[in-house]
């Protein structure tokens, strides 16, 4: 009976493009959705765009637009590069939609009556420069467990494992470098602890990957936390239910948004998404990367089961992508963009390889730009296709496109290719796509040994109608090699199905030979790779890279307003003392006549003037500036100058002439 199957991949951010890293998830999940589809089961592929948190409502400050049309902006983008590499959601939503902010407060209160959310009083990290509370990963510091410098405030990249902002040694703001300051503020938590056992029975019950296992007993061994679902504004997200001023941290509503897309699909669709989800009547999967792991095995079931909701089947966790054995990376030209890709390269090249890396576990998995060539040139071009433009051109120009019957040595050949079927599903239905691509390569070796064994193109002068039977042997071959690759290969696969005048070709259909059936004109089915394309691609990605650091070293500041620049008062002050300071070879101490007021300014200009150069100059002083305690007196306001320090600085001086106390503009 055909299974029912709910399929998700994790959700991409909103503020940032789809690059090929991300492409090792949408891809492994779409051929494992398609082969189930190829296999006659209904199964729904459900995604969306995770759009909340904090990095998107500051790239949409940057660009002076509100969060909401840079959402709409990035789905539209996002929507595309899933196309073009043949990525079939079957709802591809966003976070940011009336059936989340629904689903996420139904799931918060149930938490709350079930007694498994409380408030508390937080220290948070706020940076007084930006002037808010600093979300997780707009706080950098080394990570409390590896010692890994410049993680994030909530997760480590290293070695997986998540903490607290606070946790953070040396920890600074992301986006200005200052360390933060702890503030006070009522949060809420969910008291994961609380389903400790339930997630040790799911586990132990098949949740989780073998391989992933191990990672979670040591987090069961660590403990866990209550977890912080609460985030103060400013905010882009949802508000919690009876606050004016919190909102749901993005990761609450984030794993909701699965549930959010395939309600909308369901109530579109005229199905009961209470009985998708819940029931038991469908299968449920989540694809994600290692990185987000104790999200998906831990924070999201827990919050389903203490809502009353199923959590899914099976978590499926991939491994990272590193490109020629290193971390993607911009001024290497490897930090490729989806769109980038598809202006150079065929999707489905980037497809093959991708699958013959898979193999269902957590390895990171490497493409190799040589590598990458070489594999869809001798195999998906030398092997595949060429079985098929071997013997295509030949029954169209001298056979009248009409395939004929089987000899003994086709049908040995083709029992041999469909005796792989179960091995391949069973390979498929594992997530071991890298068999699947070496069984196809090596029954595609056989097939080609056939072609050379019985020479087409010379019997063709002889024999017509044992050409005939050959080539009907080798379409044959053609067709059972494409179902085993379709779920990788739609596009090729259709291309087949046109040339081969069939219908969309399934599993069921591997053993229902083709014979005296008439094909279609031959159409090229791939070309190869050229690649002197992939060097384009990425020297083109270099110079969009630009320098590794784009930017100034020390990051611009959060910005100001014309009237925050109006404070500041400057006036024009004449130097009638300057003195050097027993004790600071930096420091002159400067005594100034600002229209009558005497003010003393200590002024670390003493490597770049000396005293008696200075005294009569007239020069601008920021007047209304806190006085400072210094160790050698109080300096009351700045003299304004430029450089870089020590000799390098230059005062600002006006017309000897000036007034002083006269305002400066
Ligand atoms: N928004 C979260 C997921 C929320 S799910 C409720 C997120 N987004 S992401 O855009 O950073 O990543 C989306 C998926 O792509 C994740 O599963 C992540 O592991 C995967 N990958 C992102 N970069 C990757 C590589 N370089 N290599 C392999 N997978 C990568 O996380
Ligand atoms: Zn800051």
């Amino acid at each position: 009976m055909a299974r029912k199957i709910v399929v998700t991949s994790a959700l991409p951010y909103a503020n940032g493009p789809i690059h090929i890293g991300h492409l090792v998830e949408y891809i492994q999940t779409d051929i494992w959705v398609r082969f189930h589809k190829t296999c006659g089961n209904q199964c729904l592929y459900f995604c969306a765009d995770d759009t909340h948190g904090t990095p998107v409502m500051i790239t949409a400050r940057a660009e002076g637009i509100e969060p909401e049309q840079l959402i709409e902006r990035v789905h539209k983008e996002h929507i595309a590069d899933f196309n073009g590499f043949l990525i079939e959601f079957d709802n591809y939503y966003s976070t940011h939609s009336p059936e989340n902010k629904y689903l996420s407060e139904l799931i918060f209160n149930r938490l709350s009556e079930a007694g498994s959310v409380v408030k508390r009083n937080v220290e948070q990290a706020y940076c007084e420069k930006c002037k808010m509370s600093l979300p997780d990963r707009y706080i950098r510091g080394r990570c409390p467990r590896c010692g890994a410098d410049d993680q994030y405030g909530d997760s480590c990249d290293k070695c997986g494992g998540t903490h607290e902002p606070t946790e953070l040694i040396d920890p600074r703001c992301a986006t200005c470098s200052t360390p933060p300051v702890r503030r006070q503020s009522q949060h809420y938590f969910f008291k994961l602890a609380d389903y400790q056992q339930q997630l040790k029975d799911l586990i132990s019950g098949g949740y989780a990957q073998k391989s992933t296992v191990k990672k979670l007993d040591e987090w069961f061994k660590t403990g866990l936390k209550d977890w912080d679902i609460s985030r103060d504004g400013p905010y882009f997200g949802f508000k919690i239910p009876g606050e004016e001023n919190k909102f749901f941290y993005v990761w609450l509503d984030a794993p909701i948004g699965y549930m959010a897309s395939a309600k909308n699909y369901c109530d579109n669709n005229g199905l009961d998404f209470d009985k998708l989800w819940n029931s038991g009547e469908y299968e449920v999967y989540h694809f994600i990367g290692k990185d987000i792991m104790y999200f998906h095995a831990l924070f999201f079931p827990a919050m389903l089961i203490a809502a009353g909701l199923k959590p899914a089947d099976k978590l499926f966790v991939h491994g990272f992508l590193t490109v020629n054995g290193e971390k993607m990376s911009k001024s290497r030209g490897t930090f490729v963009r989806a769109e980038t890709y598809l202006k150079y390269l065929d999707p489905e090249y980037l497809r093959y390889y991708y699958a013959g890396k898979l193999s269902g576990g957590i390895e990171d998995i490497d493409l190799s730009v040589d590598d990458f060539v070489n594999k869809v040139n001798s195999d998906m071009v030398g092997k595949l296709a060429n079985l098929a433009s071997r013997s295509g051109p030949m029954l169209t120009k001298n056979l009248d496109a009409e395939l004929g019957r089987l000899d003994d040595s086709g049908k040995e050949l083709i029992s041999r290719l469909t005796a792989a079927k179960q091995q391949i599903i069973d390979n498929y239905e594992n997530l071991n796509f890298a068999a699947v691509v070496r069984t196809v390569a090596a029954l595609a070796d056989e097939a080609n040994r056939y072609v050379e064994k019985h020479q087409p193109w010379v019997t063709v002068k002889t024999d017509l109608e044992e050409t005939r039977s050959t080539l009907t042997a080798v379409i044959n071959a053609v067709r059972i090699l494409t179902i085993y690759l379709k779920p990788i290969l739609p596009g090729y696969a259709e291309k087949v199905e046109k040339f081969l005048n069939v219908d969309r070709l399934h599993f069921a259909d591997v053993e229902a030979l083709l014979v005296n059936h008439r094909i279609n004109r031959f159409e090229k089915l791939v070309d190869r790779i050229d690649r002197s394309k992939v060097n384009e691609m990425i020297e083109q990605n270099k110079e969009a890279a630009g320098p590794e650091r784009s930017g100034p070293e020390e990051p611009i500041a959060p910005e100001c307003t014309i009237d925050d620049f109006a404070k500041i008062d400057m006036r024009i002050a004449k130097i009638t003392r300057a003195e050097s300071v027993e004790g600071a070879d930096k420091l002159l101490r400067l005594i100034l006549d600002v229209g009558g007021l005497e003010r003393e300014v200590l002024a670390a200009i003493a490597q770049a003037y000396k005293p008696d150069q200075l005294t009569g100059k007239m020069v601008v002083y920021f007047a209304n500036l806190k006085p400072r305690k210094m160790r050698f007196g109080l300096s009351e306001g700045m003299i304004l100058a430029s450089g870089t320090g020590g000799k390098d600085v230059f005062m600002l001086t006006v017309d000897p002439g000036a007034q002083p106390g006269q305002r400066v503009s």
